[in-house]
């Protein structure tokens, strides 16, 4: 059985979602709703079997579609996934699945009351290298975490309605929960932002951190005004360390043979430690290729046909804007420490 697919939404990402829902082993895309005749255009030169409409609601009320996938601008994202919920179907939003933490949590009701799958399009939890970090951090591979950290900068494009944290950062903390939280069962205690808004209203550059209990932190660069692109995740392990590099067409993660250990020969002196560094081999795994929105459609399939659970449920999503609000609210206060 076929899970049938409306789409809405064909402007930047929604072409790469409906080429994957229309390539996927058990989902077909049936209909496709953007509001700019242009891209209906567009959809329908490419699709010409596919039903192509202007209205969001015609779509979300249409018989034939089981599951809405929602790739409209973020504040568009709850009024679209709350019709759809109770028009009784299957919600795939993506990311961040709302601009505010109650919207959030409001939809992750409405699904569970409804009995329907609420998924957010986190999409990086579904490449190779973030799974093969996961299992990294899972098998202990990499000994206890210490830290987090990561930098997503190019010359960006500036968004009229929100920030660089609510652009950027989504992929950052989805991968940090993804694991770190997820994996190792611990939560994000409080975040704490810092950010400039050189051009405008919105912030272009933030430092975000997010802390967890016992000494681990994690640290987020985004900014949409720097001179190279750069995508880049380090986890500091007390065994073992790892660099990824999304930019990288070769061997983007690898794995460092370095650790510190600190011996304190006199309790009494800070000065008094024994410090050996370890720095060895460098290696680099071999990732799974497959196209992360391939898999994420198929993982949004069996959640939706087989009741299978999904790394990017209702719940991370939630959880994902309780942390991007957060960085918001500390940013109004200069970087105080919110609470989560
Ligand atoms: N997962 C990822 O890596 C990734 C990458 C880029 C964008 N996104 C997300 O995808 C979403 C869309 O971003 P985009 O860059 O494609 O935006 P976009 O502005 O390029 O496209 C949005 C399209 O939605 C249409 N639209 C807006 N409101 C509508 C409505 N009510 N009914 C019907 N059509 C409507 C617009 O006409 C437009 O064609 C955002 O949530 C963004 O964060 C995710």
């Amino acid at each position: 059985m076929s899970l049938r697919i409306g789409v809405i939404g064909y402007g930047y990402w929604g072409p790469n979602l409906v080429r994957n829902f229309a390539t996927g082993a058990r989902t077909k895309v049936v209909a496709i709703a953007d509001a700019n005749p242009s891209r209906r255009q567009l959809a329908q030169a490419h699709y010409p079997h596919i039903k192509v409409v202007e209205d969001a609601a015609a779509l979300i009320a249409d018989p034939d579609v089981d599951a809405v996938v929602v790739a409209t601008p973020i504040f568009t994202h709850y009024d679209l996934a709350k019709a759809a919920l109770q028009a009784g179907k299957h919600v795939l939003v993506e990311k961040p699945l709302t601009p505010s933490a109650a919207q959030a949590e409001e939809l992750a009701l409405l699904a569970e009351q409804h009995k329907r799958v609420l998924m957010v399009d986190h999409t990086f939890v579904y490449t190779g290298a973030v799974k093969k970090i996961r299992d990294l951090v899972s098998s202990g591979e990499l000994g206890r975490v210490l830290y987090f950290d990561s930098v997503r900068i190019n010359l960006g494009l500036f968004q009229p309605d929100f920030n660089v944290i609510w652009d950027l950062a989504p992929h950052d903390l989805t991968i940090m929960d993804y694991v770190v939280s997820q994996t190792l069962g611990v939560q994000a205690k409080w975040v704490s932002a810092i950010g400039a808004s050189h051009y405008g209203r919105h912030e272009n550059l933030a430092y975000v951190t997010v802390g967890f209990e016992d000494q681990l932190i994690a640290h987020v660069h985004v900014n949409w005004v720097a001179p190279v692109k750069t995508r880049r995740t380090i986890i500091a392990g007390s065994k073992r360390m790892l660099v990824w590099d999304d930019t990288s067409p070769v061997e983007p993660v690898k794995i460092y043979e370095s650790s510190v250990d600190v011996q304190h020969i006199d309790k009494e002196s800070a000065y008094a430690l024994n410090v050996q560094y370890r720095s060895g081999d460098i290696h680099s795994p071999k990732l799974d290729g497959k196209e992360a929105l391939s898999v994420m459609v198929q993982t949004f399939a069996a959640a939706c046909l087989d009741g299978a659970a999904s790394p990017s449920d209702g719940a991370v999503g939630v959880r994902i804007v309780k942390m991007l609000a957060a960085a918001q609210q500390s940013l109004e206060q200069q970087g105080a420490r919110v609470k989560l």
